[in-house]
């Protein structure tokens, strides 16, 4: 199968019959990669099981992780889940369309394909205009996991998709970079107190002003325990790892540095090649190794935007070895750091 990818932004009328053109494919029971505010979907149609098998089967995923079914306007949430909390309506009013994505009980319509053979079913509204376009195009219900290859970092350009799934798909709807750049924020609505699955850019603060206390999935606290069981499947699976073995260094901002540039000449001494991921504050004071500059500490929008895109270059650098700041930040903290630390398959080193 040849991959189009097409770009969506700027001629409305060209858009609008690539929306249709895009629909087409999902009702016929094909896949299209699609731009979302978070990160690329692979989108399929929710309500066709055969479509969602094709998921799993294009992403190599395994078929316990279910995926998040994405939806365009309220209507729709009423004829998937069999009922809407008031909390879950109150979260929706603030944060919907929107970087968050609620678990929920599902209804009769919902495939157990889709949601994994789960009771619940994951729902979000994307905020991008272009993927509520298509999902409107699409009959109302795409399921869409994040368009990577099973493992590797989410996509957060139509490149990086082609480079995962090139003769996978249809096609790819090209809407340019992402503008988080990291996955909706999950929270399951299905218990008596609302609980975080996944961080995302919907940090807890956030959650609790709508919802007051929420519990927190102790598998990504801020301090992440490797061997509690996480609430969301794929939380448990192996993610986002670069093929080279990457280390997260912590400490004071002194120490951190003197460490990572001790360790990158022991590399280098025995030929091998060693990459840093630091930041706009930090980057010079690195004195050997390839340097990659995630973005300024005062902006930490813009290290979660950078984040997989670094961490996807480090395998076409062919590094051995990667070492990272952490990033500890107060907003999108937990967030970065939960992606990070799957990343390192939590080898964190630790210097103080
Ligand atoms: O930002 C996002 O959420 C992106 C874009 C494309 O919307 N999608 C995404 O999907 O990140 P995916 O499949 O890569 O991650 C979905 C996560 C998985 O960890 C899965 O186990 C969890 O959501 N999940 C899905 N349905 C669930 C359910 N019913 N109960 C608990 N966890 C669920
Ligand atoms: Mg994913």
């Amino acid at each position: 199968m040849e991959t189009r990818v097409v770009k969506a932004y700027g001629d409305e009328e060209k858009d609008r019959e690539l929306m249709l053109e895009a629909g087409r494919i999902i009702r016929e029971g094909g896949l299209v990669a699609m731009p979302t505010e978070t990160v690329y979907g692979l989108a399929g149609d929710a309500l066709n099981k055969e479509s969602s098998k094709k998921i799993y089967a294009a992403k190599g995923r395994p078929s316990d992780n279910p995926l998040i079914v994405h939806i365009a306007d309220m209507e729709a949430l009423s004829k998937i889940v069999s009922e809407i909390p008031e909390k879950a309506r109150a979260l929706a009013e603030k944060y919907w369309p929107g970087p968050l994505t609620m678990v929920l009980k599902k209804s009769d319509i919902v495939p157990y394909e889709t949601t994994g053979g789960l009771e619940t079913v994951a729902v979000r509204m994307p905020l991008n205009e272009i993927a509520r376009e298509f999902i409107r195009a699409s009959g109302g219900y795409i399921a869409a996991p994040s368009a990577n290859k099973s493992g590797r970092p989410s996509c957060t350009t139509a490149e990086h998709v082609l480079k995962d799934l090139n003769g996978e798909i249809e096609l790819i709807i090209d809407g340019g970079a992402v503008g988080i750049g990291l996955e909706s924020t999950i929270v399951d609505m299905t218990g008596e107190i609302p609980c975080l699955l996944r961080p995302g850019y919907i940090n807890p603060k956030m959650l609790e002003e709508v919802l007051g206390r929420i519990e927190i999935d102790p598998s990504i606290g801020g301090v992440m325990d490797a061997k509690a069981h996480p609430k969301a499947p794929g939380m448990k699976y192996k993610h986002y790892a670069p093929k080279g073995e990457l280390y997260i260094v912590e400490g004071s901002s002194e120490n951190v540095i003197r460490k990572i540039n001790m360790l990158v000449r022991e590399h280098e001494e025995k030929n091998e090649k060693v990459a840093v991921i630091a930041s706009d504050e930090t980057k010079d004071l690195y004195k050997c190794g390839i340097i990659k500059d995630v973005g300024s500490r005062m902006d930490e929008e813009t290290i979660a935007h950078n984040l997989f895109a670094v961490l996807r270059e480090m395998d076409e650098l062919e590094v051995s070895t990667i070492y990272t700041e952490a990033f500890d930040t107060p907003r999108m903290g937990m967030a970065i750091m939960n992606r990070l630390i799957r990343a390192a398959g939590h080898k964190i080193v630790k210097c103080e």
